[in-house]
């Protein structure tokens, strides 16, 4: 196992794992769509932003926890779903879900997992989870695959609705990763080439469950490159609306989160459709290259909707103080993807605490930079300059209700 003392923030982790995975699963995770530009802008979007020093102010009584839904999570942020976190460590999946529980944050399950709903409920039955679904053309096979996690007693469904138009990631062509694996001599080549995780992740598969798939999905979806069975792949739901979104929100009975939201409009598309919560997200930098960074856009959707609705955002999240910008301009909370993800292939569950860990220091020392000791402090006022693109945060303030700025520094 890597050294976990010695990575000390999120981009030590990264390091660690793609010294650790096959090529083809390293890029997947780790890289975005087409150029590259949007994932770039995730972090520089950011790193533009300054933040305004506020010290003696008694830090000493600070709280980073905060409510959602009407219920405490321990820290601001939750686990974003990501269908490979299985395939960083042997039932990487659980191990994740672990560090999550015994941080008191919520994980969402991506529905290409490639473990069950059944099996993560039984490994944390009481923490908080939540079910993302790509919706497909088969109707049939998405309300399989919700009712299994409403049956269980699941939080909330995550409706991602970017996928429609598929995906340009070139590297995945390049190093012929694609999951369920398929035989191709590259793929082949760099696992050979990974001997380590060969042994420690795929061995253990192969001995105890057989090749990986797609857990969730329904049986006549769910085949590797060795059950011998014509491979059928669902469809993209392309004809998608937000009618079918209503019709989610009337099968599904608790909260609704629809995901990939990056305008003012969208967003209240989506709470017009029911939906209890969003998620301002461009997917990590992994859908649309030429999308906007989350955080450059969040303050048009709070104003949109930010009194009627809980406004999350990911896409970009390494830094502790990013998480404090996000709530900043109007998130209650953020998610995030690669970060745990870097963490749980380095480690399990103990490099997903880590990941964990290295984020929540880090955002409580913003914390005192900025002279905020909990959650309900933080607003527009912690940010150094007031520039343009940081106008529509006198709105968000009144918005969220902060009413008083946090040691005169307004
Ligand atoms: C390897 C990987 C797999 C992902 N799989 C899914 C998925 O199955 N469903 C989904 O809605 N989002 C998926 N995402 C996007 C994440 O939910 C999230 O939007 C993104 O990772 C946030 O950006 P960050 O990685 O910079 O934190 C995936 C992201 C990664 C890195």
């Amino acid at each position: 196992m890597t050294n976990l003392d010695r990575c000390y923030n999120i981009f030590d982790l990264r390091e660690a794992a793609q010294r650790r995975l096959p090529r083809g699963i390293f890029e997947y995770v780790d890289k975005g769509t087409e150029d590259g530009i949007s994932l770039e802008e995730n972090r520089a979007a950011f790193q533009r932003i300054k933040l305004r020093t506020c010290f003696l102010n008694d830090w000493s009584k600070r709280d980073l926890g905060t409510e959602i839904f009407g219920s405490r999570i321990n820290l601001p942020f939750g686990i974003a779903p990501t269908g490979s976190a299985g395939l960083m460590w042997y039932q990487g999946e659980i191990e994740l879900a672990r560090a999550a529980a015994d941080a008191g944050i919520p994980l969402t399950l991506a529905m290409g997992a490639l473990t069950s709903l059944e099996e993560i409920t039984q490994a944390v039955p009481d923490s908080r989870k939540w079910f993302q679904l790509y919706p497909w053309e088969d109707q049939e096979g998405n309300y399989e695959m919700v009712a299994r996690a409403r049956d269980l007693g699941w939080e909330a469904l995550v409706v991602t609705i970017d996928h429609a138009p598929g995906r340009g990631r070139e590297h995945n062509e390049r190093n012929g990763f694609s999951f369920p694996f398929t035989p191709n001599m590259t793929a082949a080549l760099d696992m050979a080439m990974h001997p380590g995780w060969m042994w420690r992740v795929l061995r253990k598969y192969l001995v105890n469950e057989g090749m990986p798939t797609n857990a969730n999905y329904p049986a006549r979806y769910r085949h590797s490159i060795i059950d011998g069975k014509k491979r059928v792949r669902p469809k993209r739901f392309e004809a998608m609306t937000w009618e079918h979104v209503r019709k989610l929100r009337d099968f599904w009975p608790r909260k609704l989160i629809v995901k990939s939201i990056l305008s003012g409009d969208q967003a209240r598309a989506a709470v017009d459709a029911g939906a209890d919560g969003i998620v301002v997200s461009n997917h990590g930098g992994r859908a649309f290259d030429s999308a906007v960074a989350t955080i450059d856009i969040l303050p048009e959707v709070v104003e949109a909707v930010g009194s009627r609705s809980t406004v999350m955002l990911d896409s970009g999240i390494r830094r502790g103080s990013d998480i404090l910008k996000a709530l900043a301009l109007g998130a209650r909370m953020v998610l995030v993807g690669r970060a745990t993800l870097y963490g749980t292939a380095c480690g399990g569950q103990a490099g997903a605490t880590r990941a964990i860990r290295i984020l929540a220091d880090e955002m409580e020392r913003a914390f005192g930079y900025v002279g905020v000791r909990r959650v309900s402090e933080i607003g527009p006022h912690i940010f150094a300059q007031r520039e343009p693109r940081m106008a529509g945060c006198a709105q968000t303030a009144q918005i969220l209700g902060i009413s008083e700025a946090i040691g005169g520094s307004a």
